[in-house]
């Protein structure tokens, strides 16, 4: 079994990327393989409501990753989609590609249904919350289970104030431990 670990910040190895990172240790260690994703950081269209996607359930926009991750997705057991926070919400451009990617998936195929699915947010401060919220829409959208932790699933930034994030990076490991838990059910 494998699961799909989405990177949606511009920075390949940043503060997302470690929180997903705690996630990958976890799952790896139960025996669950991973896969990354990285949305990288050139444009990304937002959707332009064609209506394509009725037929084809891929996007006709063709010049960005999302129906490489369309097919990521469905090559995976479960995923994980990290995202920094950006003025409480996830970044624009991880939100541009995603509501493309589950227009086209879920919207009209349900191409998703069944597959566990989790979000995460690195942030400084605050607004992870509002932001995991967000990522979780598309998600209860798909007929996919959401999987949870024993804390919203958030990390503080090593640029925080908060100091070294001991509860956040438990918090990243149990949702590893409850998505391979959901896997084997
Ligand atoms: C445009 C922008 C807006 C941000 N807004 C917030 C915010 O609302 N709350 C917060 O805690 N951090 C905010 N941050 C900080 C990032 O969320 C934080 O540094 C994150 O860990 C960066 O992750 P990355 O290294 O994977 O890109 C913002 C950063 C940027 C660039």
């Amino acid at each position: 079994m494998k699961v799909l670990l989405v990177n949606g910040s511009p920075h390949r190895k940043g503060e997302t990327y470690n929180a997903l990172s705690l996630v990958e240790t976890a799952l790896n260690e139960k025996g669950i393989g991973t896969e990354w994703f990285w949305i990288g950081n050139k444009p990304v269209r937002g959707c332009v409501d064609c209506g394509k996607c009725s037929k084809t359930f891929r996007c006709v926009l063709l010049d960005d990753a999302c129906n490489d991750l369309i097919e990521a997705i469905l090559k995976s057991d479960g995923v994980v989609i990290g995202s920094p926070v950006y003025f409480a919400a996830p970044n624009g451009a991880l939100c541009a590609l995603l509501d493309r990617v589950f227009y086209a998936a879920s919207t009209h195929g349900g191409l998703f249904k069944g597959k566990p699915a989790a979000a995460v947010a690195s942030c400084m401060r605050s607004g992870a919350n509002s932001t995991i919220d967000r990522i979780n829409k598309y998600f209860s959208f798909s007929e996919m289970p959401i999987v949870s932790s024993n804390y919203w699933n958030m990390l503080f930034d090593t640029q925080s104030q908060m100091g070294t994030d001991e509860k956040g990076n438990k918090t990243m490991q149990t949702l590893g431990y409850n998505m391979v838990a959901i896997l084997q059910k």
